[in-house]
């Protein structure tokens, strides 16, 4: 099969200028989905307005931010400069956040560049107005860094609250085994072991995830040309924990649109933003294609492939790196 991905989009400029022409966004502009209402902003997460203009007086149940950091708009920013900038989404975020309601946000951290914003950002996080409750890590089975330094394979993900939401508790087992043998009890007299009692043959989630495999151009949900895509299945996670059907999802860095796909199979309604009009398109395009195959993304091809057949960058081999999740 032809293999037909995009290259990395903030690797190239010319790329770029071909596929803008294609994006149905500008600033400030906002698709409203008819189906189940969902929204795609190209908006700014740091602006006030941007955000009210996409919520339209609407709360949301849960919001799950991934932001950029030390990457594009960040090369030159500095650690006070990018916990000033977070500070503003992450308080636009409260302001429309439901009473009982949950934030998660990844923040990773640019090894070669010795880019590490998470503990600046917790200590930030102490002057907001959300309790923190967990801080997971999303271990990935790949990485990078191995020849001067350790092979960075961590992903953070802290998980703060307003109010008391609901947590499901049993939202989901892990694909991780039970292995450890050696929890026994005393049942009618009789000596049981843990897995013997259990309910599953495998661990509920704690906050060590090492079951998610990142995205890679192999699998169905990959979208080439996007840098730093989520896997589907730490979103499903999250959602399933936090928000109920129905309910409204918020996530301002929406990039390949993860949050909004794993919504729409949940049954939630997300809101989403990004600031690049190639992104709001990408995203807006996952969706209408999972609408119509069912396919999460477009492993061998990509986004704009019925506009612009040749991409005039190489299109048949594998774009130099395969792996598209989050190389941090
Ligand atoms: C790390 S990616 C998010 C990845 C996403 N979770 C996914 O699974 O595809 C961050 C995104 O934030 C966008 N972005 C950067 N600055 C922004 C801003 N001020 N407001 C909204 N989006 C922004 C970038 O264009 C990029 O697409």
């Amino acid at each position: 099969m032809k293999n037909n991905p995009l290259p990395r989009l903030d690797r190239s400029p010319e790329l770029r200028r071909k596929l803008l022409p294609y994006c149905r966004l500008r600033a400030g502009d906002i698709w409203v989905d008819r189906i189940r209402g969902h929204r795609v902003g190209c908006l700014d997460a740091s602006n006030l307005r941007d955000i009210d203009s996409i919520m339209s007086g609407e709360w949301a149940r849960l919001a799950i931010h991934d932001p950029p950091y030390n990457l594009g708009a960040f090369e030159r920013k500095s650690i006070v400069e990018f916990i000033k900038w977070c500070q503003a989404w992450v308080s636009h975020t409260h302001a429309v956040l439901a009473s009982d309601s949950s934030l998660y946000i990844w923040i990773g951290a640019d090894q070669n560049n010795g880019f590490q914003p998470l503990p600046d950002f917790v200590l930030m996080m102490r002057d907001q107005s959300f309790r923190p409750r967990s801080l997971i890590t999303m271990r990935n089975q790949r990485g990078y860094g191995t020849q001067k330094n350790w092979m960075a394979i961590r992903q953070e993900l802290l998980y703060y609250v307003k109010g008391n939401p609901t947590f499901h508790v049993d939202a989901e087992y892990t694909d991780i085994p039970k292995i450890v043998r050696g929890y026994y009890k005393e049942i009618n007299g009789r000596k049981t072991e843990n897995l013997e009692r259990s309910h599953s043959n495998t661990i509920r989630a704690g906050n060590v995830w090492i079951d998610i495999q990142q995205v890679f151009y192999r699998m169905e949900e990959n979208v080439s040309g996007c840098y730093a895509q989520k896997p589907l299945k730490c979103i499903d996670r999250i959602l399933r924990a936090s928000s109920s059907s129905n309910d409204l999802v918020i996530d301002f860095f929406a990039h390949s649109g993860t949050t909004l796909i794993a919504s729409e199979i949940l049954n939630r309604k997300c809101f989403t933003l990004d600031i690049d009009p190639i992104y709001t398109e990408i995203t807006i395009r996952r969706l209408e294609r999972f609408r119509s195959t069912g396919k999460t993304g477009w492993q061998n091809g990509h986004p704009f492939e019925n506009d612009v057949s040749d991409i005039g960058l190489g299109t048949t081999t594998v774009p130099e790196t395969s792996f598209q999740g989050r190389l941090f």
